[in-house]
C-alpha cells in the first residue's frame, strides 16, 4: 500500500554550471553563472510503501511522517536560496531533479520501518511540472 504526505516550501534557486560556458548556461537554463535566480513554491509529496500495522491499522504514524518532512526538508529549505544556503547546491545545480534527489537522501534514513519504507519523492517545481525520484539512478 502506498501512503503519501504532501508539504510545501518556498525557495529561490539559480540554475547554472560553471563547467559550461556562459552561452551554454543561457541556452540550457536561461540563466548565467552567478545570477541571483528566482523563486518557486515547491510542493513535495513523500510516498511510503508498506503494510498497515495489524494493531494500529496504519502504515506509519502520520504525525511522525509530517515531523520528519518538516525537520529534514521544510525547515532547512523554506525561504532559503538553495544555491547559497542549502548544501549540496553550492556545487550541485539545483534543478528539480537534483532537489528531489537531495530530499530523498535527507529523508530515507529516517523512514525505515519494519512494515514500510520510502517509495518515492515527487517534487513539483510548478503546477505543470514535477519529477519523481525513486531511489535509483
Ligand atoms: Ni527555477
Amino acid at each position: 500500500m502506498l501512503l503519501t504526505r504532501r508539504a510545501e516550501f518556498s525557495a529561490s534557486h539559480s540554475c547554472y554550471n560553471y563547467a559550461l560556458s556562459e552561452q551554454q548556461n543561457r541556452d540550457l537554463y536561461g540563466e548565467y553563472p552567478g545570477s541571483h535566480g528566482h523563486g518557486h513554491n515547491y510542493v513535495v509529496e513523500v510516498t511510503l510503501d508498506g503494510e498497515p500495522d495489524a494493531v494500529t491499522g496504519m502504515v506509519v504514524d502520520l504525525k511522525l511522517l509530517k515531523e520528519v518532512i518538516q525537520r529534514e526538508v521544510v525547515d532547512p529549505m523554506d525561504h532559503r536560496h538553495l544555491n547559497y544556503e542549502v548544501q549540496p547546491f553550492s556545487t550541485v545545480v539545483p534543478t528539480a531533479e537534483n532537489v528531489a534527489k537531495e530530499i530523498w537522501t535527507r529523508l530515507e534514513p529516517h523512514l525505515r520501518f519494519d512494515n514500510a519504507k520510502l517509495h518515492s519523492v515527487r517534487l513539483y517545481e510548478t503546477e505543470d511540472q514535477y519529477v519523481d525520484f525513486t531511489g535509483g539512478r
